[in-house]
């Protein structure tokens, strides 16, 4: 991801800032697109993992749909030109003006979270005079084996309906004639790694398909969500998801029957690793057990450390690339001149909150002030989460083109 050159451009910049390899991010978006084109799989991207506008347009050229999460998301994907018959849009607490909003884009399906919410849009596109495609969002009980943060798919949950709620969904659907239903909708949690986890939704899935059909009611769309993880340890040499695993999964299980269509959401796994955030050192400071850095990026910038404790290397791109220049140097047999001494250092952030800790103890060449670090796999869930707090100036985006 970074070479002399990159970190040389990095110098002459005023830090923090995101960085995005967009040769990485089109390696990674055509790797899932033709791992998915092989079963004739419908991939929408998740908008909230990354909304940035570059990465908005290189998604939308590749013909991925979009899955939003409000009425804005909504209205960025129209504004950067994905498919309206391809933009599908979930969330447990819809307004009444997204609704609206989303009737008057003919968008291609509302995933709905609760019996109330089918009630609400049938009145909202009534009043319009239009039919609302519908998905109806189960919660499937089953676990992701994640984070428990950033998972969704657990009864008792406040995302999606429950199984033992299906009747009251079948008879609401029968009184609602401006609602069209077309599906059902998933999604157990996010960063899941561990492929056998969507072995187990894909026969929840057919269960949950079979019982519809026997209402009387015709499933076309099977959508099973996103979630796919990243590689957060491996960042350079596992950098493209394993999408032609995942997809096989769904190959194998799932029961598709004909006519149908599978649905996919994926954020994470589509943007993570494309991007990392940049920053200098501003202090080093020694403590009596404890070496501090003190980067002038933090949690207004990147707040997943801290908030689900999540793991993102952390690199001296400064001393890396000392290191990686005194001991290539042509004709050098001789041993390294530069040695990693590495120390522990907890790398901080400089707002006023104790929390605001990237990771403690990480081992790393003896760092000074003005060095350059990255964190890397920033791309999803980082530069849409950053926040004005403590005033904070808005982080930037750099690009490698
Ligand atoms: N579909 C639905 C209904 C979702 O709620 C999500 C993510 C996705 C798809 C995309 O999931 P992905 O493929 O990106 O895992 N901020 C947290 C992650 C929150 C995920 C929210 N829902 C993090 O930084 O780890």
């Amino acid at each position: 991801m970074f070479n002399i050159n990159t970190i040389d451009r990095f110098q002459q910049l005023e830090t923090p800032f995101y960085y995005y390899d967009m040769g990485l991010l089109r390696q990674t978006l055509e790797a899932c697109q033709s791992a998915s084109a092989q079963y004739g799989f419908h991939v929408h991207y998740a908008m909230k993992a990354n909304f940035n506008p570059k990465v908005l347009e290189a998604i939308q050229s590749y013909g991925f749909g979009a899955d939003c999460v409000s009425g804005n998301e909504v209205k960025a994907a129209i504004n950067h030109k994905f498919d309206r018959s391809k933009v599908v849009f979930a969330g447990v607490g819809k307004s009444d003006k997204e609704i609206n909003a989303a009737l008057d884009a003919d968008i291609f399906c509302f995933n709905v979270e609760s019996v109330q919410e089918l009630i609400i849009i049938n009145d909202l596109a009534k009043a319009k005079n239009k039919k609302a495609n519908i998905a109806i969002r189960i919660n499937p009980n089953v676990d992701a084996h994640t984070h428990h943060y950033i998972t969704t798919g657990l009864e008792e949950n406040k995302f999606g309906i429950n199984i033992w709620q299906l009747n009251d969904v079948a008879e609401t659907l029968r009184k609602c004639p401006s609602l069209q239903f077309v599906g059902i909708h998933f999604h157990i949690g996010s960063q899941i790694t561990d492929l056998e986890v969507y072995r187990s939704l894909c026969i929840r899935i057919n269960e949950m398909q079979d019982w519809f059909e026997d209402h009387g009611f015709q499933v076309k769309v099977l959508n099973t969500g996103g979630g796919l993880g990243v590689d957060y340890h491996h960042p350079d040499t596992n950098n493209i998801p394993d999408f032609e695993g995942y997809f096989k999964v769904f190959k194998d299980f799932l029961n598709v029957k004909p006519g149908q269509e599978v649905h996919f959401e994926l954020g994470r796994a589509l943007v993570a690793q494309c991007s990392a955030l940049i920053s200098r050192v501003l202090y080093v400071k020694n403590g009596l057990k404890k070496h501090f850095l003190v980067l002038d990026a933090g949690m207004t910038e990147l707040i997943r450390p801290m908030l689900y404790q999540a793991y993102q290397k952390i690199e001296n791109l400064s001393q890396n690339s000392k290191f990686e220049i005194q001991n290539t140097e042509e004709g050098s047999e001789k041993p390294p001149l530069i040695t990693h001494s590495p120390l522990k250092y907890d790398v901080v952030g400089p707002i006023c909150e104790s929390t605001d800790c990237f990771q403690k103890d990480v081992e790393l060449p003896e760092s000074f002030r003005g060095d350059l670090f990255a964190i890397r796999t920033a791309g999803a869930y980082g530069e849409v989460m950053a926040s004005g707090y403590n005033l904070r100036d808005r982080v930037q985006s750099v690009y490698s083109e």
